[in-house]
């Protein structure tokens, strides 16, 4: 088995993955929308042992999250969000959504600066919630009621990201010291240490602004 990023060619394999598993679905495009705002985001499973039985197939995806960056966050605060996120039948319990999920998690980060993931799930569906509340260590936000297109609530779940983060490296600090203030003694004072920032465009920077899932709910 195989956990890579999403290409553009996967998109109709994990939308059909998706039409399989869940009742929120969406138009291709919407799939393309990621891929192409957050390519480090959404990861497909793929089954190797397929693609040597069959060559010159397409690749079997057996598992997807689709991820993105929300793009103006209401508290301002830079996060990621799961859009989908799913796992073939036949090859449910064997980690695939727990790796997939652990992948964008770690890009959400070191690619955007993301401070903490976002996602909603049904309140019934139980394997989901064991992944993300047990085994990933999310939180439940708030309940947002008849959430879904049927009625059902979603839990509204989060889980800060910010262990991820990089140690800041003395390196990096004395760069941008360059120029400040500095102390008798030559060192930076403590609250003059800040971060590297990195200037990275989403969606909207790349025009993509106003596309919409239609029957799902990211
Ligand atoms: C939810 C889903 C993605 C889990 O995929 P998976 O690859 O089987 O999950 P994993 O093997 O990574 O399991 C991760 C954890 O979830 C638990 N889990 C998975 N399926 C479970 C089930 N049916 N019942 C209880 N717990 C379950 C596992 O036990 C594991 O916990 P562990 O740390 O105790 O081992 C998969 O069942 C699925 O695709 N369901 C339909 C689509 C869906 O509901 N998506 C989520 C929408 S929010």
């Amino acid at each position: 088995m195989d956990i890579r990023v999403l290409q553009p060619s996967d998109i109709p394999h994990v939308q059909l993955a998706n039409i399989t598993n869940l009742p929120e679905n969406y138009f291709l495009k919407y799939y393309l929308y990621h891929a192409l705002s957050w390519p480090q985001l959404s990861y497909v499973a793929v089954d190797l042992s397929y693609a040597d039985n069959h060559p010159g197939e397409p690749p079997k995806i057996v598992g997807y999250v689709l991820a993105k960056m929300e793009e103006e966050p209401t508290d301002g605060v830079q996060h990621g969000h799961i859009t989908s996120l799913s796992v073939m039948r036949t090859h449910r319990r064997l980690g695939l959504a727990e790796k997939l999920m652990r992948q964008s998690q770690k890009a959400m980060v070191e690619a955007f600066g993301a401070k903490y993931v976002s996602l909603h799930v049904r309140v019934s569906n139980k394997a989901a919630l064991h992944l993300y509340r047990d085994t990933l260590q999310f939180e439940v936000d708030k309940v947002e009621e008849k959430y879904y297109a049927d009625g059902e609530n979603a839990y509204s779940m989060r889980k800060d990201l910010t262990f991820l983060e990089e140690p800041e490296s003395e390196d990096e600090d004395e760069d941008e010291a360059v120029g400040e203030d500095v102390d008798i003694d030559g060192d930076v004072p403590k609250e003059k240490k800040t971060k590297k920032k990195r200037n990275v465009k989403v969606g909207r920077g790349l025009g993509v602004a106003d596309l919409q899932e239609v029957d799902g709910r990211a």
